[in-house]
């Protein structure tokens, strides 16, 4: 049986233009897989790189006054610096203007002229400079390119062309026989689409009296490759074909060629047609993701929408930014970006929920038991849930690495978090203290420290500097963290000195904005400095009265949050409250609560909410005021 591997490559990205946060994307989706393979133990091999000739690049050079290369030397670094930056971990960069690859797009030209799949004829047609593409009078949309419906350029001209076609009813068969082919499957059936009409044989040249800047024909010198043709070899010109065998055989088929949807077509049709004529193996799979839009619109550079995100890191830092491209797009899904949705999640999230969980831990171990992680008792049926749910996330996220669904893994993965902190709430481990209860202490310390040791391991990946961070705060060795250890409850060691509680691991983003705050919020610890004395008659301008909870939801998009519908004696009321981390919503219905029923309606993330709830908070842990005994609602509290 053939040893897994796991080979992952990025588009190679044009250089007639810096970086966006589009080509961010593709590359932290890979540097993602990459690592969670990696840590799986499964070698791989990481490929990105630079698409460096044709017409884009010649047209930006002669813009900018400068050669081609020289545009291409100056690009380059940028993407280089970027993926520093974001710390992807490839394996291997390449640029098609280099001699590695050159040589082999050209052996392969040869060879297939010699096989006679490559044939020279004359054409006569329309070309989309943006697209790079060639399309005939049948394609056509109105007189624009039917891809990006910009104007079009009419080509006559002798060129060499690829039988492609010979190879339509070969392919949609491929692809109907292989449902792992192309990914998700709305692309698959795109692909099959597209080939329900007669596929035509593909122009592989340009003469240089038109285009210089590209690989010379080997077999014509007056002409140069097609950029296309050129580009999509790179897959297998990097990690050695016809140059090492061996390493090559080691690591074709690709597991995954990542895109975006817009170069579906010539992942799915003019790339496995030159494989099948080069006589290689298909990729295993290729994903086509979708676009990161600005408003209506796919964030592109011709369109000049674009978000530059070195800009974003140096504001909100590398790790943050890489979780919120992983966790906000649905894989296959278009996805908006907007600062808005970065901050949210960032706070909601990081923040709140995973940064909360470890000052919370920090602090107690720190302030009652001496600063080393704590052994743990007896499992209770507390315990034994929170378990379950870090197990839980575990397996989540395996599937998710497996079935291409990194949202649907980190939110189980935040979903763990959240558990453990309504865990302490329960617990109420800061009262455990208090009592001297110090085993129950070390019990639920460990437990929190636990999911804690498991989380970080799973986001590793993901926030691979952060996740360092946040290990070492807590006593783990230093180094990746290994898989085995992380679907195994009970690896944290206990005596490990951890670290003073410092400055939050990830500070809460403060906006501009003042957004209507949640009217109780269990996260800020309450304070008696500070507060004036007032008069009673102040005191008598507010109407305190019970209310029952009749229904209780969570908002969506807001993770604080729930709606409740009341009775306040005076009929149904809706109230907003922001204790979701701290109560389940079907927890609520028929308890008796305590309302500030005169308060101003006012609208909570679009919600309106009338009136106000009470609860008690201290270090985190919130607390519902409640009535001693049965009362109507409505009763006046005084
Ligand atoms: O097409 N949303 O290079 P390119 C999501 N050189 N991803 C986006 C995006 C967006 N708004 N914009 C760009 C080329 N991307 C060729 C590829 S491969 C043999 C040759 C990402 O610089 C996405 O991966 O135009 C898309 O496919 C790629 O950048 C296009 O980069
Ligand atoms: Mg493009």
């Amino acid at each position: 049986m053939k040893q897994p591997k796991f080979y992952v490559t990025t588009p190679i990205y044009y250089v007639n233009d810096v970086p966006h946060i589009g080509h961010a994307y593709t590359t932290i989706l890979g540097d993602v897989l990459a690592r969670y393979h990696r840590l799986l133990g499964v070698p791989t091999f990481f490929l990105t790189g630079t698409d460096e000739h044709g017409q884009k690049v010649q047209r930006a050079a002669e813009a900018a006054g400068i050669s081609p290369k020289e545009q291409a030397d100056r690009t380059v670094v940028r993407f280089q610096e970027l993926w520093r930056r974001l710390g992807i971990t490839n394996d291997d960069f390449i640029r098609t203007t280099e001699p590695r690859h050159v040589k082999v797009v050209q052996a392969i030209l040869q060879d297939l002229y010699d096989r006679d799949e490559i044939y020279r004829a004359d054409y006569d047609g329309w070309y989309c400079v943006p697209c790079e593409r060639f399309f005939t009078e049948k394609d056509l949309n109105d007189g624009t390119c039917p891809e990006c419906r910009r104007s079009l350029e009419r080509i006559r001209e002798s060129n060499y062309f690829f039988r492609m076609s010979r190879y339509q009813d070969w392919l949609v068969e491929y692809i109907q026989a292989h449902p792992r082919f192309i990914l998700p499957e709305s692309r698959r059936n795109e692909t099959l689409g597209f080939l329900r009409k007669k596929l035509n044989d593909l122009c592989v040249s340009r003469p240089k009296s038109r285009l210089a800047w590209g690989i010379e024909l080997p077999f014509d010198r007056d002409f140069v490759t097609y950029v296309w043709f050129d580009a999509l070899v790179n897959y297998i010109s990097a990690p050695g074909y016809l140059s090492d065998e061996e390493r090559f055989r080691a690591w074709w088929p690709a597991s995954y060629h990542l895109i975006g949807k817009d170069i579906l077509t010539t992942h799915t049709v003019y790339w496995p047609t030159m494989l099948k004529a080069m006589g290689l193996p298909m990729p295993e799979t290729v994903f086509a993701h979708g676009w990161w839009l600005v408003g209506e619109s796919k964030m592109s550079k011709s369109v000049g929408n674009v978000v530059n995100p070195m800009e974003f890191i140096e504001r909100y830092g590398v790790d943050a930014f890489r979780y919120f491209l992983m966790a906000e797009m649905t894989l296959g899904q278009d996805a908006a970006f907007t600062e808005e949705s970065f901050v949210r999640r960032c706070n909601a999230d990081l923040a709140n929920d995973i940064g909360n969980l470890l000052s919370r831990v920090l602090k107690l171990i720190n302030s009652h038991l001496g600063g080393q992680t704590p052994a743990p008792g007896p499992e209770g049926e507390e315990e034994t849930a929170l378990r379950d749910a870090v197990m839980a996330a575990a397996v989540a996220m395996e599937e998710a690495v497996e079935g291409m669904r990194l949202d649907a893994g980190l939110a189980a993965v935040q979903n763990a978090v959240r558990e453990a902190n309504r865990y302490l709430e329960k617990k109420q481990p800061w009262f455990m203290a208090k009592q001297g209860d110090r085993a129950g202490l070390e019990t639920t310390l460990y437990a929190a420290g636990e999911t804690l040791r498991i989380v970080s391991g799973l986001l590793y990946p993901v926030m691979p500097g952060k996740m360092a961070e946040l290990r070492a705060a807590l006593g783990l060795p230093a180094g990746e963290p290994s898989i085995t250890d992380l679907k195994r409850w009970g690896c944290l060691e206990s005596g490990r000195r951890v670290a003073a509680e410092g400055r939050p691991l990830f500070p809460r983003i403060q906006t501009e904005k003042t957004e209507a705050q949640p009217p109780v919020s269990g996260l800020t610890p309450a304070s008696a400095e500070g507060v004036a004395l007032i008069e009673y008659a102040d005191f008598q301008k507010v109407e305190l009265r019970t209310a029952r909870v009749l229904t209780a939801e969570r908002v969506a998009g807001a993770d604080k949050l729930l709606r409740l519908e009341v009775d306040s004696g005076d009929g149904r009321r809706q109230i907003v409250a922001g204790i979701a981390q701290h109560y389940r919503p079907e927890d609520l219905p028929g308890r008796l609560i305590v309302i500030v029923a005169n308060l101003k309606p006012a609208r909570i993330r679009g919600v309106e909410s009338r009136g106000m709830l009470l609860a008690a908070s201290c270090e985190g842990a919130l607390k519902l005021v409640t009535v001693d005994g049965d009362m109507p609602p409505g009763s006046t509290v005084r």
